[in-house]
């Protein structure tokens, strides 16, 4: 996948978003738990700021589980629900209803009070691409959901999933923009593989993510590959090609193989589980 917005782009998607989130009670917002903050767009504070918060920390199969909870408690500080998920399977997905009955109380009880029962809360799911929006979508709906179709005078052109009979979601999930202008999270989006590869450059990229592991998580790479990670990150590039046997054409060390090995394995989650963000650092 690759990031192509221009300004009319982000114009029109944020337009869309503003009519959409008229129609709901909750914004479901993904954002990727190996950096929560980059894959989110800052525009959804305010966007959704009179609306029930709920962040699906998604992908948290990949992301380190210490600074899950570091990362769920600074979202909760926001006035947000947090989940941590891996939207590819079912397992979390009961979690997800209870917190969104919890996240809806407020509107469940004002309901009650002016006599309108049963009336299911209205969500939509957003976030930057890549993000698993749809992956979320299917996996919490799966088969068993049907469409509810238009509602005449509420809704012209909306299509909504209902989930259960407490339970709507909006069928298309808004788009965000992630923050690309700024360097920092333009790397980390790329190492987590959310900005397409042919425009990058992948040994300066496995360069940082050197860089950071051996910063944030000393020992990963020497466990890995056997390297010695008192060396400069091209030295352990180096070694990585040695010990993986990543040799060019010309029986020569191919550091462009070993880069691009490390950075799959490295979203495949082969290295473990590891976030490229830390909330503290954040806060400073
Ligand atoms: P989007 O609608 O927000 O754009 O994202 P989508 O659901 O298409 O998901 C993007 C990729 O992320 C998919 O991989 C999907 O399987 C994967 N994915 C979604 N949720 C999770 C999760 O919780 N954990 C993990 N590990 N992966 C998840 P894909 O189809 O293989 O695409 P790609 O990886 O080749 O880009």
């Amino acid at each position: 996948m690759q990031f192509q917005w221009y300004p009319g782009h982000m114009t029109k998607a944020k337009r869309q978003m503003q009519e959409d989130i008229k129609l709901i009670d909750l914004v479901i917002e993904l954002v990727d738990a190996r950096i929560p903050l980059s894959s989110r767009n800052p525009d959804i504070d305010e966007l959704g700021k009179n609306k029930a918060r709920l962040i699906i920390m998604n992908k948290s199969d990949l992301s380190d589980e210490n600074q899950n909870k570091e990362w769920a408690a600074y979202f909760k500080k926001m006035g947000c629900y947090v989940v941590g998920l891996d939207a590819r399977t079912k397992a979390g997905m009961k979690t997800v209803t209870n917190v969104v009955m919890e996240a809806c109380k407020e509107k469940i009880e004002r309901d009650r009070r002016r006599g309108i029962l049963n009336r299911p809360v209205r969500a939509m799911v957003v976030g930057i691409p890549n993000v698993g929006k749809s992956t979320f979508i299917n996996s919490y709906a799966g088969k068993a959901c049907a469409k509810t179709g238009n509602k005449p005078g509420v809704t012209k052109g909306k299509q909504w999933i209902r989930l259960n009979k407490n339970l709507e979601l909006l069928d298309t999930p808004g788009i965000l923009w992630p923050k690309f202008e700024d360097q920092m999270v333009g790397l980390r989006l790329a190492l987590i593989g959310a900005i397409k590869d042919e425009i990058l450059n992948i040994d300066e990229l496995s360069l940082e993510l050197i860089k950071v592991l051996t910063r944030d998580y000393a020992g990963i790479l020497t466990d890995r590959y056997g390297v010695d990670e008192t060396q400069t990150p091209v030295k352990i590039l180096e070694q990585i090609a040695e010990n993986r046997k990543c040799i060019s054409k010309g029986n020569e060390l191919d550091y462009s193989k070993a880069a691009a090995l490390l950075i799959d394995e490295f979203r495949g989650g082969k290295l473990g589980k590891i976030t490229l963000e830390w909330p503290q650092v954040q806060a400073e």
